[in-house]
Parts: C-alpha cells; sequence; structure tokens
C-alpha cells in the first residue's frame, strides 16, 4: 500500500486507517508474539485481525487466543492436493479482508497461484540473511561455512522458496564455540525486533517494490554508518 492509499483510508479520528494482518504459523509463534506486543502499542499502524495455523498443535494459536486474536487451523493434511489447501487459505484470508500476510514460521510451501494472487501483500521471516542460507537447517550451515556475520531478513514472497525483494535484515555475530542452538536464539532476539518493524514501514506506506527490489522512503539514509564488524577492531 503507498503512503497516499493509507492515508486517504483514514478512520474517524482523523488517523491513517491500521493495516489487518493475518499471522501464519506453524510452530511456538514467538514472531507472532512480537507483532502481538508491537500492534498493542497504541501508535502502531497495524492490528492482527487473523492467526492460521497448519496444524493443531501450533504453540502460537493460544498466543493468540490469550488476546481474543481469531484463530483457523486450515490442516495441509486434509487436502490432497497442495492447490486446494492454498485456495482455502485464500478464501479464509479474502474473508476477513487482509491487507497484509506475515509467514511467521510458517512451514508450508505455497504455490505459485497463491504467491501471485497475494503479490506483495505476502511477507516472510527468514532465519539468515538471504541470499545465503535459503532453506532449512540455516544456523547449521551458517556454522559450517564458518561465516562471521550471521542474521535474519524480512521479504516479500515470491514463487521461489526464500526470494523475493528484502525489505530489512538484522546481523548478529557468530561466536567462538556457538552452536545452532544459541545462534538460533541470538538470530531470533532479533526477529522479535525486525518484523515489527518491517510491518511498521509497509504500513506507512514507505515501502515500495520497484524492479524487484524495495526502496525505503526516509530510512536508508539514517543507516549510512552503521555496520556490524566481527571480530571487532582494536580499540
Ligand atoms: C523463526 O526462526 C523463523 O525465522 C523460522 O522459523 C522460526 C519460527 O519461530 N522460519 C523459517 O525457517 C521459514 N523458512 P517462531 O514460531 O517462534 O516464530
Amino acid at each position: 500500500m503507498s503512503k497516499r492509499e493509507n492515508d486517504s483510508k483514514r478512520g474517524r479520528n482523523g488517523r491513517a486507517a491500521q493495516l489487518k494482518l493475518a499471522v501464519l504459523i506453524s510452530g511456538s509463534g514467538t514472531n507472532l508474539q512480537a507483532l502481538i506486543d508491537a500492534c498493542a502499542e497504541p501508535d502502531y499502524p497495524a492490528r492482527i485481525s487473523l492467526v492460521i495455523a497448519n496444524k493443531d498443535d501450533a504453540g502460537g494459536l493460544a498466543r493468540a487466543a490469550k488476546v481474543n486474536i481469531a484463530t483457523q487451523i486450515i490442516r495441509h493434511k486434509d487436502f490432497a492436493e497442495r492447490e486446494a489447501f492454498d485456495q482455502a487459505l485464500s478464501d479464509a484470508l479474502e474473508a476477513a479482508d487482509i491487507d497484509l500476510i506475515c509467514l511467521a514460521g510458517f512451514m508450508r510451501v505455497l504455490g505459485a497461484t497463491f504467491v501471485e494472487h497475494w503479490k506483495d501483500r505476502l511477507i516472510n521471516i527468514h532465519p539468515a540473511l538471504l541470499p545465503s542460507f535459503k532453506g532449512l537447517h540455516t544456523h547449521q550451515r551458517a556454522l559450517e561455512a564458518g561465516v562471521r556475520i550471521a542474521g535474519c531478513t524480512v521479504h516479500y514472497v515470491r514463487a521461489d522458496v526464500d526470494v523475493g525483494p528484502i525489505i530489512a535484515q538484522a546481523a548478529v555475530p557468530v561466536l567462538p564455540g556457538d552452536n545452532e542452538d544459541n545462534l538460533a536464539a541470538r538470530v531470533l532476539k532479533q526477529e522479535h525486533r525486525l518484523y515489527p518493524l518491517a510491518v511498521e514501514l509497509i504500513a506507512r506506506g514507505l515501502v515500495h517494490v520497484e524492479n524487484g527490489r524495495v526502496r525505503i522512503e526516509e530510512a536508508d539514509s539514517r543507516a549510512e554508518d552503521a555496520a556490524l564488524i566481527n571480530p571487532p577492531p582494536f580499540g
């Protein structure tokens, strides 16, 4: 949504309308929790209308229920074809009049028809600095590769897995003695900062996809001197 479009969707109080989010989960939902917490702030320009899980035991369902967010379970196992599962998701999202879908540890690959239908209204968080380490076991592979900086990425979803215009990234150092678990925990902590930031930028109409890449109004120039160097320089 452009800034102008969002500005034109003003509520009775004169504030820009809040972006209606759906969050899709498969697991514990700590990123969902970060979005719930952000949406609880009065000035945050989005709210969560719907949480969908593809599994009954997704822990995030309880997080949503606790704050009275509508939840649905759409089990991929109930559908013989991926397209029928995707269509059921789409129908639920359309019925809830969703502006932006946030994949938050949603461990099903969505088909090209779904992705095209929701193009630029569908974002994902991935626990690596894309385009490095797409797919699963990202932290193990980052450790094996010996990278000194790891991180996470929020990006618009395209038909290929973990591909699409990058909205925001956060970087963390890889430290001596790291294993998969503590590197994952260090990255996850930053995911919880990054996802609400990315959603806020979109909701404020500051994110533009141009020629397959993202331009962000206002923010980019502020990052000019930011650097994470690992190992840290002397002095
Ligand atoms: C997060 O680390 C997220 O980046 C990752 O799953 C975890 C979900 O945790 N997503 C992927 O690997 C998708 N390719 P959460 O359920 O606690 O938010």
